[in-house]
């Protein structure tokens, strides 16, 4: 038998072209699309958030993701699927997967949090289906619900004891791990093959709705998110949200694009891939996202929303909205299944390289290392759950971890794919099955503008915090 070290045939595979674009796009389509990009849209700059946005889009954003994409198919060709063994074959040193421990707990730790936001889709996407979220023009009614799922009120309440929710985490767990064990293809592509289709569909219906509202024009919720303030681009908060915004959306960074290129082979095009996959990323979070929330909020309850706070705004604003609407029930049913579909695809990605670390470090099957996975998850979802005493513990971690952490991985992966791996050999990896060709001026950005510009925002960052 010979076994040529290219030639490796991954563990498993992506079953057909369409599905590994699709699983991609899945991670990347998430709540940061429907709840986070408005939020720091309009706490921003509104309009003018564009700016810096799509300048991080071109300059880190796609660059990076290419530069994952090859890399994890580089690693995956040579057996490896886990980021340490991604990083110690680049690196040609097993020292290297040091450097990777942030590429595990970075999703791990994301998945904490994200799977309880997850869990309260699930459960306002429930109470909808029965009715009981159809309570008039009782906005205090909709908060009392909005506090008693996330148990934001401080008097030492147990988060979501009113609303049940600890069932609906329940389910969303067992959803998750089914779907782990089933595997890459049979799981993950599989699941977002539905997923994605149903999700277009359904926002593609509340978009519809709110767009033809009577007060949804440039006066009204449009010009509120996007009429642009463009003295909010002389402050450099505003780059700083912009850059961090592209990085959780495209899931670029965290090492999940390295663990699901792993799973390609040397026919796959990883240039038009990633280019797809981000392409998709940017229709939901602008063209859904981005007409959606805050102008369907702002049409209804007024200049008010921008004190809402990003997750009051999908769960306690949005509501109101739907009662005022007609046949508000079905909408607000479909704008919740969507949330919770959306929220799935991503919460699996984080998981997959922690899976594969297991498998690949510790020689653990798949029905060991996923309960084990599910036990240390849940363990983690609690301890958010038990000491958040409402929403702090969330943006605690949401910004340590979603924002911090990741510059500091982002920056990793940009000095290794441009000084150790080296863009010559990205380049040629790059184009291996490719139908079109990267600039190459591309690669001169990620070897010294990515991590010029990474740097720079970290230190002005760390120097507007002290
Ligand atoms: N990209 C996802 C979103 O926009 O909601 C979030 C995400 C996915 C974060 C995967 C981290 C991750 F590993």
């Amino acid at each position: 038998e010979t076994s040529e070290l290219t030639e490796h045939t991954p563990k498993e595979q992506w079953g057909s072209r369409i599905g590994v674009v699709l699983a991609v796009a899945g991670s990347a389509v998430g709540l940061g699309n429907f709840l986070r990009f408005p939020g720091q849209a309009a706490q921003n700059g509104g309009g003018a958030f564009l700016l810096p946005y799509f300048i991080s889009l071109l300059i880190l954003g796609i660059p990076l993701c290419w530069a994952e994409w090859t890399v994890g198919r580089y690693g995956g060709m040579r057996g490896f699927h886990s980021a340490p063994g991604i990083f110690s074959v680049i690196c040609r040193t097993p020292k290297a997967r040091y450097l990777s421990v942030f590429a595990l707990l970075i999703p791990l730790v994301i998945y904490m949090y994200y799977i309880v936001i997850e869990a309260w889709c699930l459960c306002y996407a429930w109470n909808y289906a029965t009715g009981a979220l159809m309570m008039g023009s009782d906005a205090e009614a909709y908060e009392s619900f909005f506090d008693s799922v996330v148990g934001s009120n401080q008097d030492g309440h147990v988060f979501g004891e009113g609303a049940g929710l600890l069932v609906f985490i329940g389910i969303t767990f067992v959803a998750n791990f089914i779907l782990i064990y089933r595997g890459v293809a049979k799981g993950i592509e599989t699941f977002c093959k539905f997923a994605i289709p149903a999700m277009v569909v359904c926002a593609l219906c509340v978009l519809v709705r709110v767009l033809t509202l009577p007060d949804s024009d440039v006066d009204g919720g449009l010009g509120f998110m996007w009429n642009p303030q463009p003295e909010a681009l002389l402050n450099p908060k505003t780059w700083l949200a912009a850059s961090g915004q592209i990085f959780f959306s495209l899931s670029v960074g965290f090492g999940v694009i390295i663990n699901y290129s792993s799973y390609l082979t040397k026919k796959d095009d990883v240039v038009l891939s990633g280019l797809t996959a981000s392409s998709m990323n940017e229709f939901f979070e602008v063209c859904l996202g981005g007409l959606i929330t805050l102008p369907a909020a702002f049409m209804f309850l007024g200049a008010g929303v921008a004190s809402f706070g990003t997750f009051a705004l999908g769960f306690n604003a949005l509501p109101n909205v739907f009662a005022q609407m007609p046949a508000g029930q079905f909408f607000g049913f479909l704008w919740f299944f969507m949330l919770f579909l959306a929220a799935i695809t991503s919460s699996l990605s984080m998981l997959q390289p922690v899976i594969a670390f297991f498998e690949e470090g510790f020689n653990l099957e798949r029905h060991v290392s996923t309960p084990f996975l599910g036990i240390i998850a849940l363990g983690g979802a609690f301890f958010v759950i038990y000491f958040s005493s409402g929403l702090k513990a969330l943006d605690t971690l949401d910004f340590w971890v979603g924002t911090l952490l990741i510059f500091v991985l982002a920056l990793i992966q940009a000095v290794v794919y441009g000084w150790v791996f080296g863009i010559d050999e990205g380049e040629r990896q790059a184009h291996i099955g490719a139908h079109i060709r990267i600039p190459r001026f591309v690669q001169y950005m990620l070897k010294y503008v990515v991590p010029v510009y990474l740097g720079g925002i970290f230190i002005a960052f760390c120097y507007l915090n002290v």
